[in-house]
């Protein structure tokens, strides 16, 4: 004997209407494929509501009330994020391509990405143009908290997360600039490091530890890859997540002007 189906998989049985039959011997016209298309896709939404709970969250999180004042100096948190995702898909398609195995690899498969791949220039531009958006943006963000005075009390612990996330991204930008391996990269790459080994106390394993031995070798450049594709992106996206979670928990701050004219009014009320 077939097992019996699970509720959700169960058809449910006609409300009066909705096969085409009223009950009171009339007919209505069935569905049409839109109104089917939208009732599909609401069950299946409904379906993952009912097991994850997260409508209340999304409710919260999306309809959440912004102060007064609220301008487009705010988008710029969201366009750095937006900034960070195009570098994240962009850069899952250059390393379909990109070889880090050599030194010589690298260079000749970020040769062929840019003139063989069908549409790689524009990838790998849209990758390393972002690189510096992606900088832009943090650094127009960041100054946007610090002039809102959004980095006191009770924000101060995502102050803390966006200044790591800052080092981050600057990390992002050290550790790809090599991967190309052309005279530029490999040059700028060994005066970074050189510039890290003069550093107090932790300079010279920091500089050991990036060139995976005390030379530059093959070694540097699989290393500094997988730095770049796999634990820097898998931090930032972690601390994007703990950023955006105290956004969303504490609220966004009012701009300064607002502030100080409720200060005024409350100077008159006193
Ligand atoms: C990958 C980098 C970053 C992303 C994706 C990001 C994203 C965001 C977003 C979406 C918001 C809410 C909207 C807004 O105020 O713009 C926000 C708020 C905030 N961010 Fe960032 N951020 C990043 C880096 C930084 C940096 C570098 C700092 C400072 C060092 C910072 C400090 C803050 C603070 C204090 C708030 C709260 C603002 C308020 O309450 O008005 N963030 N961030």
């Amino acid at each position: 004997m077939t097992p019996p189906l699970p509720k959700f998989l169960r058809p449910t049985p006609p409300r009066p209407g909705e096969n085409g039959r009223n009950g009171d011997g009339t007919t209505t016209a069935p569905p049409k494929p839109q109104e089917q298309a939208v009732e599909g896709v609401a069950s299946v939404v409904g379906w993952l509501d009912e097991r994850t709970g997260a409508s209340p969250f999304l409710r919260g999180f999306l309809y959440r009330k912004v102060p007064k004042g609220t301008n487009w100096f705010y988008t710029l948190g969201s366009a750095t994020m937006f900034a960070f995702l195009s570098q994240a898909v962009t850069g899952v398609f250059l390393a379909m391509y990109y070889e880090p195995d050599a030194p010589s690899r690298a260079y000749a498969s970020a040769a062929h990405i840019t003139n063989d791949v069908f549409l790689g220039e524009l990838v790998r531009g849209m990758h390393r143009w972002g690189s510096s958006v992606m900088i832009i943006l943090i650094f127009l963000h960041m100054g946007r908290t610090f002039f809102f005075g959004a980095y006191k009390y009770p924000r101060e612990l995502n102050w803390v997360i966006g200044v790591v996330l800052l080092v981050l991204t600057l990390m992002m930008g050290l550790t790809g600039y090599l991967l190309p391996f052309d005279q530029r990269s490999f040059w700028a790459t060994v005066v970074a490091v050189n510039l890290n080994s003069s550093g107090p106390v932790i300079g010279p394993y920091l500089a050991d530890f990036l060139r995976a031995g005390s030379e530059f070798g093959p070694t540097t450049i699989s290393r500094f890859y997988a730095l770049h594709m796999l634990a820097v992106p898998g931090l930032i996206a972690a601390l994007i997540g703990a950023h955006l979670y105290l956004v969303a928990k504490l609220g966004t701050t009012a701009p300064p002007w607002l502030k100080a004219e409720k200060k005024d009014l409350l100077t008159e009320e006193i």
